[in-house]
């Protein structure tokens, strides 16, 4: 069942019924200003970092869920309504959500009256912009109120909903005109306060939520709406809000557009205020004056949506199957963007107030962002490499804010240093600017240990290479990839952190996963040295590297697939003699996108165990059998139920890389087939089982272990968007930035008789056409470059601002 559809000209997916399964969301923003917003109005608002910077509240275990955000009440006689259906829940006559790139527009119809709510986050500013355009289509005039509403966070959200022995003392407003400041704690340390206001003088407003929404009250019954109106209350403490009331006449026929905004703003500590107790306010009039009128609304949309156009216009394919295209034009690139810029802070599943940016997540989200914009994936790479320590270990997570390593978490997931490579290594070979080699990055922040990039790729392979165990594996740490997979924790007592309890070296738990990561960005490493012409190193990483990729042949491998790890105690996980977990899906993804195994055939046999053993209709589990009780020598993926989250869940993030793995040996239908089963746009038609957007990615669902088979959870933000992206363009599209140049090798179900591809690289755009005439799926027999044949496969780099037109012919 659909709840909505996509509209692909608009770029946009319309919902039709606000009571999807879930709140369906959105991201506004894209620098430093963002807003999380439902397909009902929920969501909030934060600047910079959703825990120390928020600016609405929200609440996630809410019951209803997601009723905090940006509401819109009217009041037309006795009938009170919203035109996102929430808070009021009053049933509309009509509705729709259009959740576009960067915006969102609902509009609600009820008794002739429609009101559209349009929302977006202008370029280059730190606010959030609404307009409230309210139509009468009835025969005769109608008297209306028109209530915007929204309830101010004390800053920091953890604090927010914590202390509230301080917090209900501190609320502070000031209401000047047709605008309200928040400014708690203005008059101490913050130099920020946040503004809401109106391009109309409202007839009356509220700033106490006791007062808008009564003691008892609810924003589903909020008493100035039942009742007489806002009462012009100015919050001391408690809960500062902010609500305005309109009274509009309506002829028959007309519309009225109302404008609103939410800003953020910093004054110098010398220009805080204008008065004892006055704000200044200057800053904040400057930006109400920047969107006061609806043409200057429309002019920051239209900025909008030429930022969006032109990042996503770096890759285009067309393949005649309007689901694919959807997903790699459209979605599956903008949900890279918002992981780009949220990592996994803030979601309707990550309350932006737990972890910063992870080391391991970073790096991967690059690989499906760094095409759209390499200057910032160059500035992330040397943030994260900041965070490496001497060792070449790494802080497993650090804040975006300060850009400074997490010591609460430490180090110790042994297979972060080799994802530093990997990201490097995808940013080399898309921008082909070597100089990022040389620059100079400190060692666990400290600027007087600062060394070259390369260098901080150097010791993460040596890190890796000088941390084997007895069979010649790489040791796991504290986890590898999969952070659930603690082999040296043994955490008895309820509340222990899984991640931090017991020793960070373990000195016997091993991991094929990390040999597999081992061999494939060890082997990258290698090429980055060729390049500079380190023919000696070069030759010693080989060295290590056949050393390590013959103990996942041997011990790594049980019989028919690679075993996952050695415990603490030396016994094998992911193996036969397993009561359960008997095969991971990671090993068998990471062993073969490097290759092992390729040539002995124990590659194929490892992925036909995949489809045998770990296959569902929804997608491919984690593993299996799900383990049914706790185990303390495993850690936290057997704390989990059978079929969700690690523990067999259908971790959607390493499906793909079985997509790769199935593409390295040239097996296009079952590749396509695995990237198909969890692509959203190819799940739309069950979003009653899935639950989740049916236009992004979700980082897992329940597999078939679980009562809830096929249930999304923890959309939007999950290395799932970078890994798929890569999946599709790269392994099965074909389109693989080289060191050298671009190679076209597709790797493609039979039945698809060819497509195109825009391809900017490199300041290029390359026109590539890809014929299949004998429906293989694997093999290019030709490559022409502008009518000329290219002997190797490679196209080399052309010459920025130029248009190349490449044809393939397969066979
Ligand atoms: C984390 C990843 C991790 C994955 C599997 C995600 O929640 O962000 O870093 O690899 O879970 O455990």
């Amino acid at each position: 069942m659909r709840y909505g559809y996509f509209d692909d000209v608009r770029r946009e997916y319309v919902i039709t019924t606000p009571q999807t399964p879930l709140p369906w969301i959105n991201y506004l923003g894209s620098q430093d200003f963002f807003t999380l917003v439902s397909n009902t109005a929920g969501g909030y608002s934060f600047y910079r970092d959703a825990r120390l910077r928020r600016l609405t509240r929200y609440r996630y275990n809410n019951c209803p869920l997601d009723s905090e955000g940006f509401h819109i009440y009217i009041k037309d006689g006795d009938c009170v309504w919203n035109p996102g259906w929430q808070p009021t829940q009053t049933a509309l006559d009509r509705y729709s959500c259009r959740h576009g790139l960067g915006y969102t527009v609902i509009e609600g119809e009820k008794n002739a009256v429609s009101v559209r709510q349009e929302m977006f986050v202008p370029q280059g500013d730190n606010c959030l912009l609404l307009r409230v355009t309210v139509s009468n289509q009835a025969d005769a005039a109608k008297s209306l109120r028109l209530f915007p509403y929204l309830e101010f966070c004390l800053w920091d959200a953890m604090d927010d909903g914590s202390n509230f022995q301080r917090n209900f003392s501190t609320g502070e407003v000031e209401a000047a005109g047709a605008a309200i400041y928040h400014k708690t704690e203005y008059r101490e340390r913050r130099d920020h306060y946040a503004v809401f206001w109106s391009n109309r003088e409202p007839a009356a407003f509220d700033t106490a939520r006791e007062s808008f929404i009564g003691v008892y009250g609810s924003p589903a019954r909020p008493r100035a709406v039942l009742e007489d109106g806002c009462a012009n209350s100015v919050a001391h403490g408690w809960q500062p809000i902010a609500a305005q009331q309109f009274d509009l006449e309506l002829q028959p026929g007309r519309s009225e557009s109302f404008l609103f905004g939410l800003g953020y703003i910093e004054n110098p500590q010398s220009e805080k205020w204008v008065a004892p107790g006055v704000i200044n306010k200057a800053r904040a009039e400057a930006m109400m004056a920047r969107y006061a009128t609806d043409a200057q609304f429309d002019a920051a949309m239209e900025m909008l949506a030429g930022f969006w156009a032109e990042l996503l216009s770096g890759f285009k394919v067309s393949t005649g199957d309007e689901k694919l295209d959807r997903m790699v034009n459209t979605w599956n690139q903008y949900q890279c963007m918002v992981t780009f810029n949220m990592s996994r802070s803030a979601s309707y599943f990550e309350s932006g107030m737990g972890r910063g940016m992870g080391f391991r997540d970073s790096c991967q989200d690059l690989l499906g962002f760094v095409h759209m914009i390499p200057e910032r994936a160059r500035e992330r790479i040397l943030d994260i490499a900041a965070t490496q320590f001497p060792d070449g270990s790494a802080y497993h997570q650090y804040q975006p804010l300060t850009k400074k390593g997490n010591l609460d978490v430490g180090s110790g997931f042994n297979d972060d240093p080799l994802w530093l490579i990997a990201g490097a290594d995808a940013y080399l070979r898309e921008t082909g600017d070597w100089s990022i080699l040389d620059e100079s990055v400190p060692f666990d922040n400290d600027a007087s240990l600062a060394q070259p990039l390369m260098e901080h790729l150097r010791r993460s392979f040596t890190y890796t290479a000088t941390h084997l165990g007895s069979h010649g594996l790489p040791l796991i740490g504290r986890a590898d990839w999969n952070d659930c997979l603690n082999l040296n924790c043994f955490s008895e007592r309820p509340g222990e952190s899984f991640q931090i309890t017991g020793p960070s070296e373990g000195p016997v738990a091993e991991s094929v996963f990390i040999a597999g990561m081992f061999v494939k960005y060890g082997r990258a490493y290698t090429d980055i040295c060729r390049h500079l012409g380190l023919t000696r190193e070069a030759e010693a990483c080989e060295k290590a590297i056949a050393a390590v990729e013959a103990a996942a042949l041997d011990a790594g491998w049980d019989g028919a697939w690679f075993r996952r790890a050695f415990d603490a105690y030396g016994n094998v996980v992911g193996g036969k003699e397993c009561e359960e977990g008997q095969i991971f899906i990671e090993p068998q993804g990471m062993c073969v996108m490097a290759g092992i195994g390729k040539e002995s055939g124990q590659a194929a046999k490892a992925l036909k165990s995949v489809e045998e053993r770990l296959d569902t209709k929804y997608g491919i589990v984690l593993l299996q059998p799900a383990y049914t009780r706790y185990r303390l020598e495993l850690g936290e993926i057997s704390s989990y139920p059978p079929g969700y989250k690690e523990n067999a869940g259908i971790f959607c993030h390493n499906n793909p890389w079985i997509v790769c793995a199935e593409a390295e040996l040239g097996h296009g239908d079952r590749a396509f087939q695995v990237y198909r089963r969890t692509a959203p746009a190819y799940i739309e038609e069950i979003s009653e089982i899935h639950r989740t957007e049916p236009y992004v990615y979700s980082q897992m669902i329940a597999g078939k272990d679980a009562p809830s088979f096929g249930e999304g959870k923890n959309s939007w933000l999950t290395g799932t968007a970078a890994w798929t992206f890569l999946s599709i363009s790269q392994a099965i599209l074909g389109v693989k930035p080289c060191l050298d140049g671009l190679r076209v090798d597709p790797c493609i179900p039979a039945s698809m008789k060819g497509f195109t591809v825009s391809r900017r690289f490199r300041g290029a755009v390359y026109q590539i056409s890809v014929e299949n005439p004998d429906g293989v799926q694997r093999g290019v027999k030709a490559l022409y470059v502008n009518g000329d044949p290219v002997p190797d496969g490679v196209i080399p780099v052309q010459s920025a601002g130029s248009t190349v037109s490449v044809r393939v012919v397969m066979g």
